[in-house]
């Protein structure tokens, strides 16, 4: 089935950025949220972030007018009963999650594709409220949706192979790049990769072989990574990566998961990043300013 109408749950910085890059693309996208707050906040951000692509000359004038002619908010989870795609980016409760797939399964129509932007949460679980566990997939976008160009597509236990080439096919036609996660494992593909990566930086600083600044250093020279671990890791904030970390570490227990002591201790004093000011480096001058001395 074509996709045409595209339902975001959600007008936070994930389903924003969902919305407005399916708008640009030409889909008519209805955007809900639970109260107005939300969707003035999830169209301003948008209106905002189309006026500096048209600025910079990355996205034509009319083609931003468009994206916002193609864009409805709603308040109502019954306007997404004409919608091919549900595309879910609530906060990540899986109580909160399964409870809006199982009022998806009713309202939507049987072809509709009902697609979750999870980061951790099983997509199996998630399907497995609903009567249609075949149309059920991941859709893991990263922040800044507009500007990140990958999306991960993750098998459920149960999704069809259809299902999957027709959200693959929705994903690079809103102009991402895709990879395909065959199994439904904690972490999926970049999270799993990275969060190891993460854990294995701040050990290094941990035990005393290299500053943070040193060991981002060696991540950005020797394998030309754009940032280094511990200054995503400021950027992510030390506390969400902790989290994220744990969540892996529940399913799998695998060690590698395991938080280091010395990001339990961080986040224990508030040094999260940059939203705090002060993590594996110092913002406190608005400038990344080296804060570890070993
Ligand atoms: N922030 C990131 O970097 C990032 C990256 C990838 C994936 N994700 C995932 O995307 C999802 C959303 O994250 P976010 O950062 O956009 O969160 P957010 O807090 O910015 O937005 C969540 C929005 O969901 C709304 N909401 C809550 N209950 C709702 C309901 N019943 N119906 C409709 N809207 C409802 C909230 O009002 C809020 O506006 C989460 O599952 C998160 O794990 C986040």
């Amino acid at each position: 089935m074509a996709i045409k109408k595209v339902y975001v749950v959600g007008a936070g910085l994930m389903g924003a950025g969902i919305a407005q890059v399916a708008a640009t693309a030409g889909y008519q996208v209805t955007m809900r949220d639970i109260n107005d707050e939300a969707l003035d906040k999830g169209m301003k951000t948008i209106e905002k972030s189309l006026g500096k692509f048209v600025e910079k000359g990355k996205v034509p004038e009319d083609t931003a007018k468009s994206a916002l002619a193609n864009l409805k908010t709603t308040k109502e989870m019954s306007d997404a009963s004409d919608a091919d795609l549900v595309v879910e980016a609530v906060f990540e409760k899986i109580e909160l999650k399964q409870e809006i797939f199982m009022a998806l399964d009713e309202i939507t129509g049987p072809d509709c594709i009902l697609a979750t932007n999870t980061s951790a949460i099983s997509i199996t679980s998630i399907a497995s409220v609903t009567k249609r566990p075949e149309k059920v997939v991941g859709t893991h976008f990263f922040s800044p949706v507009p500007m990140m160009m990958l999306c991960e597509l993750i098998y459920g236990l149960q999704t069809s192979t259809e299902t999957m080439e027709a959200a693959k096919a929705w994903a690079e036609d809103i102009g991402k790049e895709t990879v395909v996660v065959n199994k439904d494992v904690a972490g999926f593909i970049a999270n799993r990769v990275g969060l190891a990566m993460s854990g294995m930086a701040i050990d290094v600083v941990a035990m005393g072989v290299a500053t943070p600044q040193d060991v981002d250093k060696t991540m950005k020279l020797g394998f030309a990574h754009r940032m280094g671990p511990c200054e995503t890791a400021d950027l992510t904030g030390i506390d969400v990566l902790m989290n994220a970390m744990k969540a892996i570490y529940n399913e799998t227990q695998d060690e590698r998961y395991w938080p280091p002591e010395l990001m339990q201790r961080m986040v224990a004093s508030g040094l999260l990043g940059r939203k705090t000011g002060k993590g594996f480096y110092d913002y406190s001058s608005g400038k990344q300013e080296p804060y570890w001395e070993l």
